[in-house]
């Protein structure tokens, strides 16, 4: 009936027929959309609801990489629902939806949607208990093509971007869409399992395996929630601050174990200086993970995960610091769109070169000016944009090292004091929010009193090689 109105409404103009609907009775629910409307992953998150909690109750086992258990989500419906995805490319056995046994079905195109019908529909505003059970060994499981989970000898790791949740847990997998966590993994009693936040307990059920208990009490993006398990020499610590600081060094790292450690262990010192550049550190506890199984690092909230190269010629303090300076830039102030990704990597890189200047190891005048005379203007280096570098470009060294001279162009424009009263604001005012560059932009404005659309428009959003270099003034 409703149906057979809506149809009648043809040939009338959208807005026509919201008004229309909005007189008359409401609109039958409807489902939610398979995708949050991100720009590169039309996949990413899903429309229709935001999750407050994320629980996970979960047994690995590494000998045959089968990951059971089940994940309990808190979400509050923002439509009327007559069903709504979650982003999980696992074999699912069951889906509750307050408490009454929901309808299921995986995507069987290899985009990792998980759509789930409730018994009856859910209303804008309600929330909802969901509970998913599933088995399966995440190793064997694509995604459009691609597998995140990492398998390695004595565990696995979940530790990507900008995917990796679908491969252990459901969501709405998508860094605008932030909630807390319980995260609680049992493994065998011979290796360890890694994740965010606090080390709530361990505990022991049965014979041969231990059960690790994590905490994320601040809003936590999904692709920086991660698990590690394997054999790790784990330390539990406490910062000046009395925080938690629990690192951990897999133990195959040999050679590399102590200049891992000469860098890792300097973590609050290095969190401790950003934070009087960027204001207060967002977040309750604080770590690092160093993995042979991985080649890059990733800003895990709390606790970065990096892969050993970065240790094998010697410490590196530099990278620890760029992880530590996306707890700000990335963690707590998240990407609204995946092409927003300037917002993180050109301010973590410039934590690096603030930190370079604090060792006085080069001045941030010095490694700005070095980055743009080495790299010509033939390079293809400067035909990627930093404010939209398109997917396939996501992590171009265009996107943090012309990004950080963006940044320090900014810096050298308005001055010290102006700069870091940018930043600081915008920490305090975006603090567990998601964000757009143009937001940015708007504040930087604001807060210096200067036209800086010339500037943004150079260094972020025009290609090529800027004339003036990022310490040269800018005229206006
Ligand atoms: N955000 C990370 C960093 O700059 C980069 C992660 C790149 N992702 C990857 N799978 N390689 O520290
Ligand atoms: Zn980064």
């Amino acid at each position: 009936m409703r149906l057979k109105t809506r149809a009648g409404f043809a040939g009338l103009t959208a807005g026509v027929v919201s008004v229309l609907l909005a007189g008359s009775a409401a609109a039958a629910p409807a489902p939610g959309s398979i995708g949050i409307g991100d720009p590169y992953y039309p996949h990413a998150g899903n429309g229709g609801y935001d999750v407050g909690h994320y629980d996970l109750r979960l047994t690995y086992q590494p000998a045959t990489d089968l990951l059971s258990g089940a994940t309990t989500i808190l979400l509050t419906a923002t439509q009327d629902l007559s069903a709504f995805n979650l982003d999980f490319g696992l074999k699912v056995s069951s889906v509750r939806v307050n408490n009454r046994p929901a309808k299921f079905a995986t995507s069987t195109d290899g985009t990792g949607e998980l759509t789930v019908t409730p018994s009856a529909p859910l209303k804008k505003g309600q929330t909802a208990t969901v509970v998913v059970a599933y088995a399966d060994t995440p190793s064997k499981v694509k995604i459009d093509g691609f597998t995140a989970w990492k398998k390695t000898p004595d565990g696995a790791l979940a530790v990507d971007e900008p995917q990796s949740a679908a491969w252990w847990f459901p969501s709405n997998d998508h860094p605008t869409d932030l909630a807390t966590y319980d995260i609680s993994v049992e493994v065998p009693n011979d290796v360890a399992a890694l994740s965010n936040g606090t080390l709530v307990r361990k505990t022991v059920q049965r014979p041969g395996w231990t059960r690790w208990n994590w905490r994320s009490t601040k809003p936590q993006a999904t692709y920086l929630t991660s698990l590690e398990v394997g054999k790790f020499e784990v330390n539990q610590q406490t910062t000046p601050d009395g925080q938690p600081f629990i690192t951990a060094y897999g133990a195959d790292l040999g050679e590399s174990l102590g200049a891992a450690k000469a860098s890792i262990e300097r973590t609050p010192e290095i969190t401790e200086f950003l934070a009087s550049k960027f204001g207060p550190y967002p977040f309750e506890a604080q770590g690092g993970v160093v993995t042979t199984g991985i080649t890059f690092a990733l800003e895990n909230q709390t606790r970065p995960v990096y892969g050993a190269r970065a240790f094998r010629s010697g410490s590196n303090t530099s990278i620890v610091a760029h992880e530590q300076a996306h707890q700000w830039f990335g963690d707590s102030v998240t990407l609204g769109k995946w092409s927003d990704i300037w917002l993180n990597e050109g301010f973590a890189s410039y934590g690096e070169f603030l930190w370079s200047e604090e060792t006085g190891e080069g001045t941030a005048d010095e490694l700005a000016q070095y980055i743009y005379d080495s790299v010509p203007a033939e390079d293809p280096f400067w035909q990627v944009l930093p404010a939209d570098p398109g997917a396939e470009n996501q992590f171009d060294a265009a996107v943090y090292d012309r990004g950080a001279l963006a940044v320090h162009a900014l810096r050298k424009t308005v001055g010290d004091d102006t700069f870091f009263r940018i930043l600081q604001t915008w920490q305090q005012v975006k603090k567990a929010k998601s964000a757009v560059i143009p937001e940015f932009i708007a504040l930087a404005e604001k807060i210096s009193g200067k036209p800086l659309y010339d500037l943004f428009q150079t260094w972020l959003y025009t290609k090529g090689k800027p004339a003036v270099g990022p310490n040269g003034a800018q005229a206006f």
